[in-house]
């Protein structure tokens, strides 16, 4: 091992995701900071994947790589979601599902510390688009969830099923079209991306009990939006709109600037709906009998003109 003075360019990564795309990471620098030093793992003696798992073994779970070698993990995770691997007949479902899973995670990653950038979101669309089409080959959401939450996180899960959920609703509006679909897509898959597991614990509670959130958390859709609004030549700004008002409330009591019911988008309203509804679903560990009850639920917080056109379509839906 050699120790490495400063961190400029290193990029902390879960070993976990180094692993699942490591078929050609040869070659990579690996670092791990140990006594407040960065140190260069040695491995032309091991094997890239051997040195990692002695890393876990030794209850390690983040190393950190160079800035320029996460475009070689990018690429990776490009062809992982290529239709020729992906589709790959000795394939099943449940791994197809954690593929987009530790894609997904592994953007979160670099989106957080690098910014967006063309290729993250050709990543993300087909992250989306990959999981839709599992989406639909299920007999409904609810044998989706119950036959795949294991094979990937709670979070993860959430966003894709407001992604579908999103659209279908879309669906019953004129306008529909892929182009306004997919904004709303990339919305679900972006709009918490700075949000840790825990992070995700806390805005349950707050739905559910109206506990207070910290500040990081009531940040987190202007943190987001920030991010994004550097890149509006990739970012449609009909998905920052839904980022930024995607806690809000009509009556003014959300977060993070308290918009009135007049202010909404119409397609901030669908999502919003679509979102808590997948969220309530989770809570009630998607029992589909309690359909009924989530949409009253939602009904009672979201009353309001602008919200009942979008309120309705989600009724149609999964009612
Ligand atoms: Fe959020």
């Amino acid at each position: 091992m050699s120790e490495l003075n400063e961190s400029n360019n290193l990029i902390k990564i879960k070993i976990t995701h180094l692993i699942k795309f490591a078929s050609n990471f040869k070659g990579i620098e690996v670092h791990v900071y140990v006594n407040g030093k960065f140190v260069k793992m040695n491995y032309h003696d091991d094997q890239f994947v051997d040195i990692l798992r002695r890393l876990q073994q030794k209850d390690l779970e983040e190393v950190y790589i160079n800035q320029l070698d996460c475009k070689r993990v990018l690429d990776e995770v490009q062809k992982s979601l290529s239709s020729k691997s992906f589709y790959d007949p000795k394939t099943t479902d449940e791994k197809r599902v954690e593929t987009v899973d530790h894609s997904f995670e592994i953007i979160k990653t670099f989106v957080k510390q690098l910014g967006i950038d063309k290729q993250s979101v050709e990543i993300l669309t087909s992250i989306n688009q990959k999981t839709i089409t599992l989406l639909n080959e299920s007999p409904s959401i609810f044998a989706f969830i119950k036959r795949f939450k294991k094979n990937c996180s709670e979070e993860f899960m959430q966003c894709v099923l407001t992604s579908y959920l999103s659209s279908r609703v879309i669906d019953k509006f004129p306008w529909a079209s892929i182009q306004v679909k997919e904004k709303a897509s990339l919305a679900s898959l972006l709009c918490d991306i700075t949000l840790s597991k825990e992070d995700f614990e806390h805005l349950k509670n707050y739905e559910l009990d109206e506990v207070p959130l910290d500040q990081k958390i009531l940040n987190h859709p202007t943190e987001v939006s920030a991010l994004l609004l550097e890149k509006r030549d990739i970012i449609p700004s009909e998905t920052i709109t839904i980022i930024e008002q995607h806690h809000e409330r009509p009556d003014g009591s959300g977060f993070p600037f308290k918009i009135e019911s007049n202010r909404f988008n119409q397609l901030s309203c669908i999502f919003i709906v679509c979102q808590k509804f997948i969220s309530h679903l989770f809570d009630a560990e998607f029992d589909y009998e309690q359909r009924a009850t989530i949409l009253l639920k939602i009904q009672k917080k979201y009353h309001s003109k602008t919200f009942e056109k979008a309120m309705s379509a989600l009724v149609t839906v999964v009612a």
